[in-house]
């Protein structure tokens, strides 16, 4: 079959007669009740992720629903199609482990199933960067539809959402101020609606990433769950799939520097996740750029946060989307983007921002003069702690805390915190640094969201806050304080956490972006020297677990698997 082959005659499996092939296909689709002239179509791929262990995508049957009316009414032949699907909550041991199985799932389903375009509908956190990790390497036509977030829900006359809420109620129980009771009916409302978490947390970043890179139609980013307009919005994906389809535009042509450098000025003028770091990197890895720390520093200086969402703010995404959604954010940073990028409409984003509705008064998004915080949300620290780096979203930080110095508390596993973190003889202080290791990729593993280390509940219950806190480990989009995350290497590939030693005083110098650990060089060496790796978990030795420990990169290459990264890397963003 030649390479240009369309729709059903795509990807032949091979018996070494591709006549055959396409007979024996034939014979197969004709089972399912297809016509010769539906088989004809243009032929639109959808990933449906619905899944009963996935809340978040508990609309995705009525999305799938729109996207196939939109690629009928253009006259293609829609074929959805099962993908893994990843919720934050239902994933064992995080949901970031299994995160390149779903990648790798979605892109040899997209390079092996025949189509000639597709909509990727994700949504929880995870989901759509496996979408773009895919659609980067297989490079097949493709549109996102995200499953749009949740509504807020209520609790004493008071708004509260997914998950900043949560973790804000949960303190206040561990802290002795609510009751068994009560939590238990806060959590029966933090989610009232079916969608991603209501603030701007990960999911919420990755969809206004993925609008500004376009990957996504207009104003996909913000649309509610439940909204009508969201059925529309998955209707319109479909049509426009099949023109994509006909014009080959092609997520490496849509995915450039350029357009990845939008999406982190996004990432940082929305006060977003540090989560999307570590996933922008990947997918900038499966395109063959690597993500510069320092560039990215230098571009979150001159990028206010301009979005006063929760955790960095006071709003939910609802109030985002009733604020026009993207369109004031894009507006705003008009200055600052590169306009002349393509996304999945043909047109550039300089077009897309002329075509964007007039403005209306609201108090979610700022302008660029009157920022909610000025520069950098999300900042790189550098030192012999930091190794090859390390970040603080520094806009959800206590500002008191970004320059401080205090002894550490050090944690050696997420076991050993759950043991010792609330012990009435903890020897902890408000004014220590609380260090957990061996949290990272390899050394939980997987990575997990515990960067947010609780405060030891004796002190929550004389009233602390919050913390410096650092780790190896990841934090929620939903979470908030002064957390340090993604030490890398990670203290199990025998990064710089693994010599800290109970006592050792730890610099925090945010504005100076360092992270110091001021013990004698000399006595660091000698600690370093007498390092040894752990010895590899007994269920270590096959399967996807083997897979991962061997070939899972650190947060800075975006913890891809390392055979999936396109090499040589040929640039680096932000440009
Ligand atoms: Fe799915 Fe928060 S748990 S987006």
């Amino acid at each position: 079959m030649s390479d240009d082959a369309k729709g059903m005659r795509r990807g032949l499996t091979r018996y070494g007669d591709a006549d055959f092939s396409l007979y024996l296909r034939k014979a197969f689709i004709k089972a399912m009740g297809y016509s010769d002239d539906a088989l004809a179509r243009p032929v639109i791929a959808i990933a449906d992720t619905g899944s009963a262990y996935n809340a978040c995508h508990a609309t995705v049957p009525e999305i799938v629903e729109a996207v196939k009316r939109g690629v009928m009414l253009a006259g293609g032949l829609p074929m959805p199609f099962p993908t893994v699907s990843l919720h934050e909550s239902f994933a064992h041991p995080t949901s970031m482990y299994l995160r390149n199985l779903m990648a790798m799932d979605t892109e040899e389903m997209l390079r092996a199933l025949p189509m000639d375009a597709a909509v990727l509908v994700g949504g929880c956190d995870k989901t759509i960067p496996a979408q773009l990790m895919a659609a980067a390497s297989a490079n097949v036509p493709a549109i996102v539809v995200a499953t749009g977030p949740m509504l807020p829900g209520s609790h004493q006359g008071e708004r509260i959402g997914a998950c900043t809420d949560c973790r804000r109620f949960w303190a206040r129980f561990r802290a002795g101020a609510i009751g068994m009771p009560e939590i238990e009916e806060i959590a029966g409302r933090l989610a009232p609606t079916a969608g991603t978490c209501g603030v701007m947390g990960t999911a919420s970043t990755i969809a206004c990433m993925t609008e500004a890179m376009g990957m996504m139609l207009p104003g996909g980013a913000s649309i509610p769950a439940v909204h009508a307009d969201r059925l529309r919005h998955a209707e319109a994906a479909g049509t426009q799939a099949v023109r994509i389809a006909a014009s080959s535009l092609a997520p490496s042509q849509i995915m450039t520097p350029k357009a990845l450098s939008n999406a982190l000025r996004v990432l940082l003028a929305v006060g977003g996740s540090t989560n999307a770091v570590i996933h922008l990197a990947a997918i900038a890895g499966r395109l063959g750029l690597a993500l510069d720390y320092d560039a990215f520093d230098r571009i979150g200086r001159e990028t206010p946060v301009l979005v006063d969402l929760k955790p960095t703010g006071r709003f939910y995404m609802d109030d985002l989307h009733r604020a026009g959604g993207m369109a004031p954010v894009l507006r705003a940073l008009k200055p600052l983007l590169h306009l002349d990028c393509v996304g999945v409409t043909g047109r550039t984003l300089g077009e897309e921002i002329e075509r964007l509705p007039p403005a209306w008064p609201q108090e979610v998004v700022r302008a660029l003069d009157n920022p909610i915080h000025r520069g950098g949300s999300i900042a790189v620290l550098r030192g012999n702690l930091a190794g090859d780096g390390a970040i603080i979203k520094q806009s959800a930080a206590t500002p008191e805390l970004l320059i401080h110095c205090g002894p550490a508390v050090v944690f050696d596993s997420l076991e050993d915190l759950a043991q010792r973190i609330d012990a009435p003889d903890l020897d902890v202080t408000p004014e220590s640094v609380l260090v957990l290791r061996n949290a990272g990729p390899k050394g939980a593993p997987g990575m997990p969201e515990a960067g947010y280390l609780p405060i030891p509940r004796k002190l929550a219950e004389r009233g602390v806050r919050d913390m410096v806190r650092i780790s190896d480990a990841r934090m929620s989009g939903t979470a908030f304080g002064t957390v340090v995350l993604h030490a890398a290497p990670e203290a199990a590939a025998g990064g710089p956490l693994a010599w800290v030693r109970d006592g050792d005083p730890i610099a925090l110098d945010v504005p100076k972006r360092t992270l110091v650990l001021d013990v004698p060089d000399a006595e660091l060496a000698r600690r370093r020297a007498a390092w040894k790796p752990a010895a590899a978990p007994a269920d270590s030795a096959r399967g996807y677990r083997r897979l991962y420990l061997d070939h899972v990169q650190q947060a800075p290459q975006g913890c891809d698997f390392d055979f999936l990264a396109k090499v040589p890397a040929t640039g680096r963003i932000p440009v």
